[in-house]
């Protein structure tokens, strides 16, 4: 493996607030949901790390890779995404003709904006044309125009082992970037320095210490996790990567480092088979995820157009390519 970090310029954003109050009763607002639906021509998506009566909304639950790919084969005319910005701007770019609609269109993956184009400028002249910018899913429309291809952590390894150029720039995020190198050893990865907050929480300590709690559990985590952390387990993969894993693994206990959200479909995937999973002391939640509540959910049903995804006209064909590129070499 060969890696080096870029210096970069750009700043960090997102939503910091909390979920707001779900003051309507569940079962109902779950009533009103399902008449909007039906109404509208509307599917429900949602990311694992959305508050579990989201989920149960759901007509469809997935990690990001999944969520995209969906997007493109379902039949009804509006797609209602429950998850952060950068997932509504991809189900928007891949279906152009659609409405997407983000429940809270403030929640947003501040990892998306780490990233600035003079720091893709200056390593795309360095490199000519042996360079590839490969650009994690989690990232604005704008820094996909910037790219050659998305990736998801269910995908990256792939699909940069499969590019013809054996300098790779990835963006925004340093460890799932840092992860693939490691997987690649013929590649030259050069990392920008972005990150998860929440992932980046978790630390190895922690993970040790929960080790030495329950010595027979299965270390699982998600690349955006740190280094040290990422050295430590026995299984690395995406959110629906570690559900598989789990459910399909002899093993009875698992730490698993990545938002806690992830514990609904792990719960459902296992039920009745006693297995029982350890999260860090610091447990991450993803506080833009948790601001997606079900009585948003319904709001964006009843009055759509304060929830649209639109993505301008200057980006989208551009950030598009490398979507649909990403899914062209996700195939092969
Ligand atoms: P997945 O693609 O594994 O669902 O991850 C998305 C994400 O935002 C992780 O923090
Ligand atoms: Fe972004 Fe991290 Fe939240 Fe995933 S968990 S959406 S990377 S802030």
């Amino acid at each position: 493996m060969s890696e080096q970090v870029i210096e970069n310029n750009a700043g960090q954003t997102g939503a910091g607030t909390q979920a707001s109050g779900a003051a309507e009763p569940i079962a109902a607002l779950t009533q009103e949901i399902a008449q909007l639906k039906e109404q509208r021509d509307a599917v429900i998506l949602a990311h694992y790390y959305v508050p579990p009566e989201v989920q149960a909304t759901a007509d469809y639950v997935g990690d990001s890779f999944a969520l995209a790919k969906l997007a493109v084969d379902l039949p009804q005319q509006t797609i209602v995404l429950c998850g952060v910005e950068f997932m509504g701007e991809s189900a928007k770019l891949l279906n152009p003709n659609k409405t997407v609609l983000l429940p809270e269109p403030a929640a947003d993956c501040p990892m998306a904006h780490m990233i600035s184009k003079p720091d893709i400028d200056r390593v795309r002249a360095e490199y000519g044309d042996d360079l590839a910018v490969v650009c994690y899913v989690n990232s604005t429309a704008e820094a996909k125009t910037w790219s050659d291809v998305c990736v998801t952590s269910s995908n990256a390894v792939k699909i940069c082992s499969n590019l013809p150029q054996r300098n790779i720039l990835f963006i925004p995020d340093m460890n799932l970037g840092r992860y693939v190198a490691s997987q690649l050893p013929d590649k030259h990865v050069i990392l920008n320095k972005g990150y998860c907050p929440r992932h980046v929480t978790i630390s190895v300590e922690q993970i040790i210490d929960l080790e030495e709690a329950h010595p027979d559990a299965v270390v699982m985590a998600h690349p955006e996790c740190p280094a040290d952390v990422l050295a430590e387990a026995d299984y690395i993969g995406s959110t629906k990567g570690m559900i598989e894993h789990a459910a399909a693994s002899d093993a009875q206990e698992f730490i698993v480092c990545t938002v806690v959200g992830i514990i609904r479909e792990l719960e459902l995937r296992t039920q009745g088979t006693g297995k029982r999973f350890h999260f860090p002391a610091t447990t991450p939640r993803c506080e833009n995820m948790d601001l997606v509540t079900l009585p948003k959910l319904a709001a964006c049903l009843r009055n759509p157009a304060p929830y649209e995804v639109h993505v301008g006209d200057s980006l989208a064909p551009a950030a598009r390519l490398t979507l649909e590129r990403m899914l062209e070499y996700a195939a092969k």
